[in-house]
């Protein structure tokens, strides 16, 4: 906790005169600490008495009063990125959803966005036990959750209310250990912070006329799941996907295309910059070689269509790379036939292979489990469980971790 700049967010729930006391507390752990305040919480508690325990100026409203000379007009921006982490005490329900909505209208939301990827949010709601449990709220929350924030339960006892339920925040000392758990888990700087790191997801479609296509069942999840796994380590992290269906992972760069020639030309622009390549798109093996600009007509008895081979993008990559990049690959192939993963592998000069098989119910496309076995350079070789593609994608960052780690001890200073 020493030397670390901590965020604390007090909105306008009852429970915000606790909050004086959990500056103090964290000031006393040795923290640097700033306080968001909203409107709404600065009905509850003042100002003056925020400022007077954390000896710091309480950050409000986005807009400078007119009548205050101000020369920093970027705190919106500055403050979420000085935070190591951010913690939301109390969280009222109005906040949880502007949070949700992603909304920017004060100093807390700002902060919020402006939070660098990788630095843990710990949001406490509190609030009468109905309202905690209304659709709105659970909605919002698990919204919250899958963007990464780590969100607490309220504690039940008496509340504020004179009921007895579910609603109250948690005492300061609980925040604090929370706090410093979050903080330990992600204190251990993942060798990937800062580095480039190119993901490709889901299919691709080639073009057979104005209005078909070839593609495969490709989903992209386990693409995008690796993409935001790679972002919470703090590696920056450009995602080129086909087609797909999902929401972009917090804190990472989208670049959308539809064909393998568009993401062979998009993945192609970082072959030098990049750190670590990681191919996890199904990009189709052939196209048509001379698609038909308006639509084909139903005449013909049969038609042949002729195909030519795409280029290998990964394989590009991983015949020119340097010394000191990564390159990743996938195998998708019959259950028995891991050793077509390991020839891949070689013939490709990768640096790890995972192999997954297709049973289109707990492995491949579309589902959300995979069973991977990863295969490294070394022959080293890791039979993963059936997993959620999100804990598969952790379980591959950490052996990628390793590896790279190894081949640049100095990693701060390596390309
Ligand atoms: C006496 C009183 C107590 C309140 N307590 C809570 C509370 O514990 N939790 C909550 O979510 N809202 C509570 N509210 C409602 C919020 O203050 C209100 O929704 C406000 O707009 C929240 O603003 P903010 O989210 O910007 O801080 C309370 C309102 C009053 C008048």
């Amino acid at each position: 906790m020493r030397g670390k700049n901590i965020i604390i967010g007090i909105c306008g729930g009852i429970a915000a005169y606790k909050t004086p006391q959990l500056v103090r507390v964290l000031k006393k752990a040795g923290a640097n600490v700033r306080v968001a305040l909203t409107d709404g919480g600065a009905r509850f508690v003042s100002e003056l008495a925020l400022a007077t325990v954390s000896q710091e100026a309480v950050y409000r409203n986005i807009f400078p009063p007119a009548d205050t000379p101000e020369t920093d007009y970027t705190h919106h921006i500055s403050l979420g990125e000085w935070a190591d982490a951010l913690v939301i005490a109390p969280a009222t329900a109005n906040t949880l959803a502007r949070l949700a909505a992603g909304l920017c209208d004060d100093m807390l939301t700002a902060c919020f966005l402006t939070l660098r990827p990788g630095k843990p949010v710990l949001i406490f709601p509190a609030m009468d036990g109905q309202m905690f449990l209304s659709a709105s709220v659970q909605r919002n929350i698990a919204l919250l959750e899958k963007q990464g924030c780590l969100v607490f339960k309220p504690e039940s006892g008496e509340l504020a209310s004179g009921q007895s339920g579910t609603g109250r925040m948690p005492e300061p000392e609980t925040i604090h250990t929370h706090l410093e758990e979050a903080l330990h888990s992600t204190q251990q700087e993942s060798p990937l912070q800062g580095r480039s790191i190119v993901v490709t997801a889901g299919p691709t479609r080639e073009k057979i006329d104005g209005v078909r296509y070839i593609s495969n069942y490709s989903s992209g999840k386990m693409g995008f799941a690796i993409a935001g796994a790679a972002a919470k380590r703090g590696a920056l992290v450009t995602l080129i996907t086909g087609p797909v269906h999902l929401e972009t992972p917090p804190g990472v760069k989208r670049i959308d295309v539809e064909s393998a020639l568009e993401m062979h030309a998009a993945a192609r622009t970082f072959f030098q910059s990049c750190h670590i390549f990681i191919g996890a798109a199904a990009v189709a093996d052939y196209r048509p070689a001379a698609p038909y600009e308006r639509k084909m007509k139903k005449e013909a008895e049969e038609i042949e269509i002729t195909l030519v081979k795409n280029p290998d993008i990964l394989a590009e990559f991983s015949l020119q790379k340097s010394t000191k990049q990564l390159a990743i690959g996938f195998a998708l192939e019959m259950q028995s036939d891991i050793d077509n993963a390991r020839k891949k592998l070689e013939s490709k000069q990768l640096d790890l292979i995972a192999f997954n098989f297709f049973d289109r119910k707990t492995s491949g496309f579309e589902v959300d489990t995979n069973i991977l076995t990863l295969i490294e350079r070394s022959g080293k070789t890791t039979e993963l469980p059936q997993l959620t593609k999100h804990d598969a994608a952790e379980r591959l960052l950490e052996v990628i971790e390793k590896q790279y780690g190894s081949k640049s001890p100095l990693h701060k200073n390596s390309r």
